[in-house]
């Protein structure tokens, strides 16, 4: 089936803020109006192939990337360079802040994780890891593969690593960079503030397990857009703890869609709020939009705006799933426990054909919308949401 969707959901009462604070002021030099003839700070340029680095794709060049770590972590204005036309194979890296202000990464070759799974014994979960970063960019022409082929074939639940984390960092800027068949999820922003990521490639194939794209967690204050994310799992997925994030022109597929959640595993406390998504394209993915929660969970999903949305071939356009479980037993029914709240969950003006609605709705949220309004905590008021919706094909 195609669908070709057009849709503006609108999740609770309260306006979203279009901007993420601070989101301006990233990376731009500090202008002081004394001193605007003032010439630009010289780079200290660390070159990876100074520390022994080869670049031949099958010696190691972890140790090289550690020593041009530290040194680059205490120039001024130090950036990192890993050249062109260079493949660079590595295990696990922890690149810790705090740095000297003004240091960039320029990824302009290629970074290839090692393939030997004993390499990752230490550290199971990162295999690029940046922590406790200020004032910090990414940046290349180059990509970053995973080598995901030997973590895909190993059970999905066994702990796997992530490709690139940033965990801590403020004022970060991540962009133009290619990322590939992830052992996991290709980017993950934890704990940070004030982010911008952009300008992106992200592949892997449809088949690959949980490779999401770009997993944000307890962030505040993140802008991502003008992406491709191309994966085996969510597109963008946004869980507990994140605040202001702002995703525009993002094209996804295939994969899972964009989804906020899962919260409330394990009867957590999780809360997401002022998430602005539009003009995105989704084709070919399983899901579209979807909200998730687990039984039993507390906390909130709430001020969601998802705006100019374009779905073609997707297959489960809206979910709200207050009932997730993604476990080999099936979870058991908690109906007397709190739902989690949807907080003032509307529609409105569904334009497919009269009188359908309620039956469109049955077909979009795989959990049905009678189950939905018996909830307390969501209410479906046909009044606030506008929503239009053309089906072709
Ligand atoms: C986060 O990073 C900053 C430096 O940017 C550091 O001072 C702080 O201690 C870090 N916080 C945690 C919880 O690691
Ligand atoms: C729809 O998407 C699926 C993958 O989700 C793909 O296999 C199929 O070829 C697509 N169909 C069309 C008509 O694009």
């Amino acid at each position: 089936m195609l669908l070709r969707i057009l849709l503006i959901v609108l999740l609770a009462t309260s306006l979203f803020s279009t901007s993420c604070q601070g989101k301006k002021k990233i990376g731009k030099p500090k202008k002081h109006g004394n001193n605007v003839k003032k010439k630009p700070h010289t780079n200290a340029i660390i070159d990876i192939q100074d520390f022994g680095a080869k670049g031949d794709g099958l010696s190691d060049d972890t140790q090289a990337f550690i020593k041009a770590w530290d040194k680059a972590c205490k120039a001024e204005n130090g950036v990192l360079l890993i050249p062109r036309h260079k493949i660079y194979y590595i295990g696990p890296i922890k690149f810790h802040g705090p740095c000297k202000k003004g240091l960039r990464m320029m990824i302009n070759g290629e970074l290839r994780a090692s393939k030997d799974l004993s390499d990752y014994n230490e550290d199971r979960r990162h295999w690029l890891l940046f922590q406790n970063m200020e004032n910090f960019v990414v940046e290349g022409v180059g990509s970053i593969d995973g080598n995901g082929h030997v973590w895909w074939i190993r059970s999905c639940k066994v702990d796997k690593t992530i490709a690139m984390t940033f965990y801590n960092c403020t004022n970060l800027i991540v962009r133009n960079l290619e990322l590939k068949n992830p052992q996991k999820m290709h980017l993950t922003i934890t704990k940070s503030k004030l982010v911008e990521v952009s300008r992106l490639k992200i592949t892997a194939p449809a088949d690959s397990p949980n490779t999401d794209g770009i997993h944000v967690s307890g962030t505040k204050n993140i802008d991502i857009h003008h992406s491709y994310i191309g994966t085996g799992d969510d597109c963008i997925s946004i869980v507990s703890g994140s605040t202001n994030v702002r995703a525009r022109y993002i094209h996804c597929g295939p994969g899972h869609g964009i989804s906020i959640g899962s919260l409330g595993k394990n009867k957590e406390e999780d809360t997401v709020s002022n998430i602005y998504v539009h003009d995105a394209t989704l084709r070919g993915t399983t899901n579209g939009l979807r909200i998730k929660s687990w039984q039993g969970g507390r906390g909130y999903a709430k001020d969601i705006l998802f705006q100019d949305i374009d779905m073609v071939n997707v297959t489960n356009p809206i979910i709200i799933d207050q009932f997730y479980c993604d476990q080999d037993k099936p979870c058991k029914e908690q109906r007397a426990a709190p739902v989690r709240r949807c907080e003032t969950l509307a529609l409105d003006g569904f334009r497919w054909g009269r009188g359908r609605p309620k039956k469109y709705w049955r077909e979009v949220i795989r959990y049905d919308m009678e189950q939905l309004q018996l909830t307390e905590d969501v209410t479906l008021d046909r009044k606030v949401w506008r929503k239009w919706i053309r089906v072709e094909g």
